[in-house]
């Protein structure tokens, strides 16, 4: 599979079969995610590993919090990779304050992404999850105080085939040539 190709057949898995994922695989992807730029090399990120069926399934109820019950799909996912942002260094802080712009957020984007894409060509399946209690999250995990999950990916193995093709907006409303016209 090209690059190309692969990136085109990742998408957000909401159906996972109770097969554990090895997890040299759950390793591989956390070790895209760290080879991955981030600004100023800050790298202002840990991943947490869960895949231990308890504490992924009470990960989940984290994900499945609130009124409107979002998330279902993540009680039957055996795995999951947590971001947390760490503290970047002082060059990445002084440069985002003076650029208006977070750099930490942009970087545990490009991770997660990596994660998803590394995943996907190791034959699993993902879904990037921002909708969490992360304050019961970051309890389970006995994530220190004042350190912020920003997101939570779900991994495993994938119980229906993928969506035959992607809903996107037409190309030429979301890509221009050199003017914005
Ligand atoms: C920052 C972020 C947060 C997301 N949060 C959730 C979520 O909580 N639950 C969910 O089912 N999907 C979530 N998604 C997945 C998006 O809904 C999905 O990427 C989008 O609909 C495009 O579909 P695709 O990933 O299948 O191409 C999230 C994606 C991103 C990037």
């Amino acid at each position: 599979m090209t690059f190309y190709e692969l990136a085109k057949s990742r998408y957000s898995c909401r159906s996972y079969t109770d097969r554990p994922v090895e997890r040299e695989k759950l390793i591989s992807c956390a070790e895209t995610a760290i080879n991955g730029p981030s600004a100023c090399n800050s790298q202002p990120w840990s991943f947490l590993i869960v895949d231990d069926r308890e504490t992924a399934l009470a990960l989940s109820e984290t994900m499945r919090d609130g009124a409107i019950r979002m998330n279902a799909f993540t009680r039957d996912c055996p795995a999951f990779m947590v971001i947390v942002e760490e503290g970047a260094n002082l060059s990445a802080k002084l440069g985002g304050k003076y650029k208006d712009q977070e750099y930490a957020q942009i970087d545990i984007g490009i991770a997660a992404q990596s994660i998803c894409l590394n995943a996907t060509d190791l034959g699993l399946g993902t879904c990037i999850i921002g909708w969490f209690n992360e304050k019961n999250a970051a309890g389970l995990l006995g994530i220190p105080s004042g350190k912020r999950i920003r997101l939570i990916i779900a991994i495993g193995y994938t119980e229906t085939a993928a969506p035959s093709s992607k809903n996107r907006k037409p190309f030429e409303q979301k890509v221009r040539f050199n003017k914005w016209k």
